[in-house]
């Protein structure tokens, strides 16, 4: 593997070294790698045979936990090239992060793609979130930014985040993923409704990678100089438009090839057609706003872009492709804590919980060390007392400096505190403590907006892809479900309703959400109720 100077670890230049010699990992000539050691041609073998122990000991450790969520993925890297402004104004009286101030100012980034709920190589075509996670490796270190393609999320409670995932992978007997076990928990989530129009429509189903959005979901904040403070959400737009699948355009593409996000991305990249977003900013004044019908801190909900316009602040490029999926795409490791000067937390509930869950399943997945391999490193000046642990690579003594010391403060020539970049923001704080839903829930207006700005082929997809998923499931969840969509839009409600009813006397089976297997009998009851 080679490291950013593109040389292995013996120091060789990567892909110059002239001598093909097939070695051992401790450098011994391989002579013979056709045939173990035997007594005699047809064996036993023996166990001195150091070479096959090494060959295959090494091969049985080649996986890694895949990711608890968003196993199957795709990279890239590029450059993030900033505007220096937020819209019409200077972006520096918002945010003093430094990766954004100058018109020009180039950040190299990493981005990982990805679906949400099935393995490693589950097919690209399945109705799912999609990842979004882009790494800044800025000046100032580096800034993640682990985003989906979809605006808003199923909850708005860190607390839930294991249950909802547990009821969209497989059944623990079945192995399948099952409709009614969605539904089952869904129909106890309210908050979910904004997030499943969406991911029933054929929004759930973006065409590939290139021709998607981004958003970072959650609330953030930007911090200026002064150390005063804004609410932020951010959006990627692409630049090669938006396109999705409708079910039955996704069965097709499925039959001849799931791995087809993957390969889009890669071939365009090859192609020299490289995939281009902008990136966008909603600012808000950092308070409640008691005057909107939502929590702004509320990750079910858009802001109104009417209200809070989309402001432009710079373009990112896509531009090489990984040289080694494993070392690059599976080992990259996103969080959500990984913020530079000038961006903060908002107290989203959600974004807190993220913060913690991320670098924790790292450092299982990967290793407690997983910062220093060449992906997730910074490309700037890292100096820690950090030292050990298990596959520790290198020890950060800057040149000049102390190896002796790995502790702080020293006057041994130690490392030291960096000088402040900006006045402190220092939100202040008084309540109780409590374990409380927020306020201002309002879980279906957002939703049956979105129902009725859909046009009518997207409805009618959406209202099949739910038929197809609910018809299997026990009456008391259907009915449930029939309730929370007629409360975002009767007529909604109304046409779930009439197409479970159509599709009762079809033996529907349970299969992936939203899969076609009863395509007929929705068919029938949507003209019916038109
Ligand atoms: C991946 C937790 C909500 C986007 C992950 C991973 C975990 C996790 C444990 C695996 C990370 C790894 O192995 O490297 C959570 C928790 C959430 C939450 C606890 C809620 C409390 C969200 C939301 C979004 C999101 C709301 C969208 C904004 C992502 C993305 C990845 C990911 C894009 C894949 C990153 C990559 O490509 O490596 N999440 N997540 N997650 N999550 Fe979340």
């Amino acid at each position: 593997m080679s490291n950013e100077n593109g040389t292995n670890q013996n120091g060789h230049s990567h892909g110059t070294d002239s001598d093909k010699t097939l070695t051992t990992r401790q450098g011994h000539p391989v002579t013979n790698n056709q045939s173990i050691r035997t007594v005699g041609n047809r064996g036993p073998a023996t166990m001195e045979n150091y070479h096959f122990l090494e060959k295959i000991s090494h091969f049985d450790r080649e996986r890694i936990p895949e990711r608890v969520v968003h196993a199957r993925g795709a990279g890239a890297h590029g450059v993030f090239e900033a505007y220096g402004r937020v819209g019409d104004e200077p972006i520096s009286k918002y945010t003093r992060a430094k990766l954004f101030q100058q018109k020009g100012k180039q950040t190299p980034v990493f981005v990982r793609f990805s679906s949400v709920i099935h393995g490693g190589h589950s097919p690209e075509t399945l109705r799912d979130p999609r990842g979004f996670a882009v790494k800044f490796y800025t000046e100032d270190g580096n800034w993640d930014l682990v985003g989906n393609n979809l605006k808003v999320f199923f909850i708005r409670d860190a607390m839930k985040f294991p249950d909802l995932v547990h009821a969209f992978k497989p059944d623990p007997v079945t192995n399948r993923q099952d409709g009614e076990r969605i539904f089952d928990f869904i129909s106890g989530t309210p908050e979910a409704m904004h997030m499943i129009t969406f991911l029933f429509s054929p929004y759930g189903i973006p065409a590939n990678y290139r021709q998607m959005q981004g958003s970072g979901v959650n609330t953030y904040k930007w911090v200026n100089a002064e150390g005063e403070a804004v609410l932020v959400k951010y959006h990627w737009e692409p630049l090669q438009g938006i396109k999705n699948l409708t079910q039955t355009q996704a069965e097709e593409v499925q039959g001849k090839n799931f791995n087809h996000a993957t390969q889009d991305l890669f071939d365009a990249i090859e192609d020299g057609n490289y995939p281009e977003w902008e990136l966008l900013v909603q600012i808000m004044s950092d308070d409640d706003h008691p005057e909107l019908d939502f929590d702004p801190l509320d990750d079910t909900k858009i802001w109104p872009q009417d209200q809070f316009p989309w402001l432009p602040v710079g373009k990112m490029t896509l531009n090489r492709n990984p040289e080694n999926y494993f070392a690059e795409v599976e080992q990259s490791a996103f969080g959500t804590g990984v913020l530079v000067d000038g961006l903060d937390f908002s107290d989203d509930k959600m974004l807190q919980g993220r913060t913690f869950s991320y670098s924790d399943t790292q450092r299982y997945r990967i290793g407690s060390n997983y910062l220093q391999l060449p992906i997730n490193a910074p490309k700037t000046h890292v100096a820690t007392n950090q030292r050990d642990g298990q596959m520790a690579y290198h020890v950060d003594v800057p040149e000049g400096g102390n190896p002796h010391v790995n502790y702080e403060p020293s006057v041994m020539n130690g490392l030291q505190e960096a000088p402040k970049a900006g006045k402190d923001y220092e939100p202040y704080y008084a309540a109780k403590l409590v374990r409380q839903k927020i306020d201002r829930q309002n879980n279906f207006a957002q939703a049956g907006e979105r129902y009725r700005t859909f046009e009518d082929w997207e409805r009618d997809d959406l209202i099949t892809n739910l038929v197809n998923t609910l018809a299997p499931a026990k009456k008391e969840i259907q009915d449930r479900m029939i309730d929370l969509f007629t409360q975002c839009d009767s007529e909604y409600g109304q046409r779930v309703a009439d197409g479970l009813k159509a599709a009762a006397s079809m033996n529907i089976q349970k299969g992936p959400i939203g899969s076609t297997s009863s395509k007929d009998a929705v068919k029938q009851a949507q003209e019916e109720s038109h």
